[in-house]
């Protein structure tokens, strides 16, 4: 009985709607590092469900027509806290996605850039989100792994010793979102994604080659690959990955174990997607130079545990491998021809 208090007082510290706010309309959702690979796409798939108007695209970059046609976006700086506070209260935000990151292989590049955007943003939307009562949703990934942790399969709590910039300042998101659950019952949500591919150019991470591998086989019938054949990483379509997202941030609060969830829909290697691809074009051609990325993907896990996902939010990825290709190849091929450039295949 004390314990059943303890939990419903937990509870009902954090703010107890789920898809409608307390005035029973659609949350307001504000998008953080919104011109990605992941942003355009998750405003696209959110606005669907909750009304154009009420997801609020932003980034520093500077918008296409075609995004601001889309529906509502600003800019924001995210190491700016005054200008982020300025749009949550001028547009009445109740959720916050915060997409804003240097990605495994550019944060290398960069140290201090990465710890500026990637940790002192953390800083400033998690007091952000604490002042405004915000749910707030940061994505995680399997960079947050290190050589010490297992890999095959990576459970959802192991070691941590993350050797990049980029885990390094997902670790400290995870464990500062989970530190203000606790303390300030902030409503804090994080999902540890794999590598996601979608048809859009992906932001310089270390499975990039699962993206890049499409539009060099389809514009030039041959691919030259940073990873070696044999490299095993997880992966997941943009299309699993936002139904992800959709679903967890959905997700009551009573049904979650845990603030920091792994989700993963497969697991293949280059050689694995290459074979997949002939398929469709038999007469490409893959060769391998691995750079510097290869040390970053040996020490990322092979395979992602994401069974405490399905167990307490009923996670189940629905793109296989060769859905992926199939969509891959229609997707990519599209977007090629958009843009006006020629393709081989
Ligand atoms: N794409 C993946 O495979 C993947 C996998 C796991 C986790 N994630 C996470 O998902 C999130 C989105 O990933 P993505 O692939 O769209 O990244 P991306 O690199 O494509 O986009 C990141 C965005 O952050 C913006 N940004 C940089 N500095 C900023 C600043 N000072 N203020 C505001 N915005 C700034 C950039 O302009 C860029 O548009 C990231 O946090 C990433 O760590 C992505």
């Amino acid at each position: 009985m004390k314990l059943l208090r303890r939990v419903c007082a937990q509870v009902s510290n954090i703010r107890g709607y789920c898809v409608r706010t307390a005035d029973n309309k659609p949350p307001k959702i504000l998008i953080t590092g919104g011109l990605g690979q992941l942003g355009v796409e998750c405003a696209k798939y959110l606005r669907q469900k909750y009304g154009r108007s009420n997801v609020i695209l932003t980034d520093i970059i500077k918008p296409t027509p075609d995004v601001v046609n889309d529906g509502p976006y600003i800019f924001a700086d995210i190491l700016d806290f005054k200008g982020l506070q300025k749009i949550v209260v001028d547009h009445r935000v109740d959720w916050l996605i915060h997409f804003s990151a240097l990605l495994s292989a550019i944060g290398e590049q960069n140290v201090p850039l990465a710890v500026r955007v990637n940790i002192e943003g953390m800083h400033n939307v998690i007091e952000l989100a604490k002042q405004y009562r915000l749910r707030i949703f940061v994505p995680s990934t399997i960079g947050a792994f290190g050589p010490d942790s297992p890999r095959n399969p990576t459970p959802n709590i192991t070691v941590q010793r993350p050797r990049t910039i980029y885990g390094v300042s997902k670790v400290h998101a995870e464990l500062l979102g989970e530190y203000y659950y606790y303390k300030f019952g902030l409503d804090f949500r994080c999902l540890r994604f794999p590598g996601v591919i979608s048809s859009d150019p992906p932001g310089g991470g270390t499975t990039d080659y699962a993206i890049a591998i499409f539009h060099d086989v389809i514009r030039k019938g041959h691919y030259q690959c940073y990873l070696k054949p044999d490299t095993r990483l997880p992966m997941m379509h943009v299309r699993d990955a936002l139904r992800a997202l959709s679903e967890f941030l959905e997700a009551p609060n009573e049904t979650l174990n845990r603030r920091v969830y792994n989700v993963t829909s497969m697991s293949f290697t280059p050689e694995e997607l290459a074979d997949k691809m002939i398929k469709y074009i038999p007469d490409f051609n893959i060769t391998y130079k691995p750079d510097s990325r290869q040390d970053i993907a040996d020490s990322w896990p092979q395979v992602f545990d994401d069974s405490e996902a399905r167990r307490d939010w009923n996670w189940k990825p629905q793109v296989d491998i060769d859905d992926l290709v199939k969509l891959m190849m229609k997707e990519v091929r599209e977007k090629i021809i958009a843009n006006g450039i020629s393709t081989s295949h």
